[in-house]
């Protein structure tokens, strides 16, 4: 190799980042544009009916609108559309359908008991969204962009955001690769799109505890793989599991990984486990992010934000172990345990089933748990003000916010790329 292109490849590999911007702004691919959006409503033949709260079903009703964006490789994003809720045609190649080339989000917006509608912390969605799309070599977009286009469909479907302060609309984002062409690679066609479900309360009669299946034969995710990412295959492998749960009483499986058994997430939830080592302040306990194998939750963030503002529990991001848990429980230090996530806010544990027993978990009268569900509450339904909750009408995004758990994912993989 010559002097002069070892020196270009040098500088190549000290630039990476730099260069990667340049041909950011440089491209001549169209970024996704919400003042591109067109809206075509449903005409009277289409709009359905809304089903009362009490007869909604999780994900089993949806309204009457979806948006949906197209990428092609050659042009980039076309533009936005909002139509009628339909049907999609597509090839039977197409990669999504053999190689599961997809990636979702799960978000909601929230009527307020000021009839305003409301979503929670839509940016971090966004953020999380683009990382998996990097991971899953699908295209990015700027989340401000798409979350524009998103609080469009929600005004245009505003009447299906329920009337009530115990349900929601929820916000099914989604991606996919939809080339025709059977080779393993990455599709130069994909389709972003929106969909959107009222749903009525997780818990109708108030938190009710779950049980946990917790067997290290079965892993969610490992260093390496794909943990920390929203794709749809992280998701198809735990079905399986969920049903074997269910012959040993367990509605739940609680992801353990490692030798020494370290709890990561608790179906698809984030976990939290709240100890009294009688030395002063309570410990929430939530396990860290930085082998990858985590979904960063927003609920999670959420909660030990909140928690951390109320300066009462000492709120910790560290490895917790089976056996930390069990010991501490047989002291008397194990308080409780919740699962945290958008569908069900926070999750009580009952019971965990391992090493052949159901080891009972407490589950106080008043529950943590309890406390952040009612102050999560309140900022969904605006009993509260906060800037979490963002006014789909007032609108105010920052769309510069730092989002430290996506940061970190993205630069572990922007290092991979530059490598
Ligand atoms: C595996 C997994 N962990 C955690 C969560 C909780 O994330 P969030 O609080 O953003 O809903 C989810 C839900 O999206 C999930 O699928």
């Amino acid at each position: 190799m010559s002097v002069s292109s070892m020196k270009a490849r040098v500088f190549l590999k000290n630039n990476q980042n730099v260069l990667q911007l340049l041909h950011r702004f440089q491209s001549n691919l169209a970024g996704l544009d919400s003042k591109k959006l067109e809206i075509t409503p449903a005409g009277p033949k289409e709009v359905k009916a809304k089903p009362e709260v009490k007869d909604l079903v999780f994900g089993k009703n949806f309204t009457d609108h979806m948006l949906k964006v197209r990428w092609t490789a050659n042009e980039g994003w076309h533009q936005p559309k909002i139509t009628p809720f339909e049907n999609f045609s597509m090839h039977p190649g197409a990669k999504v359908l053999h190689y599961a080339q997809e990636l979702f989000e799960g978000m909601k917006a929230y009527r307020g008991v000021d009839d305003k509608i409301r979503m929670f912390r839509p940016m971090h969605n966004m953020a999380r969204m683009n990382v998996t799309a990097q991971r899953a070599c699908l295209p990015t977009f700027e989340g401000s962009e798409f979350v524009e286009c998103i609080r469009k469909l929600i005004q245009i479907d505003q009447e299906w955001v329920p009337h009530c302060t115990s349900s929601s609309l929820y916000i099914r984002p989604t991606l996919i690769g939809t080339e025709a062409a059977l080779g393993v690679s990455p599709a130069n066609e994909a389709e972003l799109y929106v969909i959107l479900c009222p749903v009525g309360p997780y818990f109708a009669t108030g938190l009710k505890p779950v049980n946990l299946l917790a067997d290290p034969n079965f892993i969610r995710a490992w260093p390496g793989g794909c943990g920390f990412a929203k794709m749809g295959s992280n998701y198809a492998p735990t079905l399986w599991i969920g049903k074997h749960a269910e012959k040993y009483g367990c509605q739940q499986v609680l992801w353990l990984f490692g030798a020494d058994h370290e709890i990561t997430e608790v179906g698809a939830m984030n976990i939290f486990a709240l100890f009294d080592h009688g030395s002063g302040k309570k410990e929430l306990v939530t396990p860290p992010l930085d082998q990858g194998i985590i979904l960063p939750g927003v609920t999670r963030r959420s909660i030990i934000e909140l928690v951390s503002e109320w300066g009462e529990f000492e709120v910790s991001e560290r490895k917790v172990t089976m056996k930390e848990v069990l010991e501490a429980n047989s002291k008397g230090q194990l308080l409780e345990m919740f699962g945290a996530g958008t569908a069900a806010v926070v999750s009580p544990v009952g019971g965990i089933y391992f090493d052949g027993k159901m080891q009972q978990i407490p589950v106080p009268e008043t529950s943590l748990a309890q406390r952040i569900m009612n102050s999560m509450s309140d900022i969904y339904y605006g009993r509260v003000k906060h800037n979490w909750a963002i006014d789909v009408e007032e609108w105010k995004i920052d769309r510069n916010q730092h989002l430290q758990d996506y940061v970190n994912a993205e630069e572990k993989l922007r290092r991979v790329e530059a490598a």
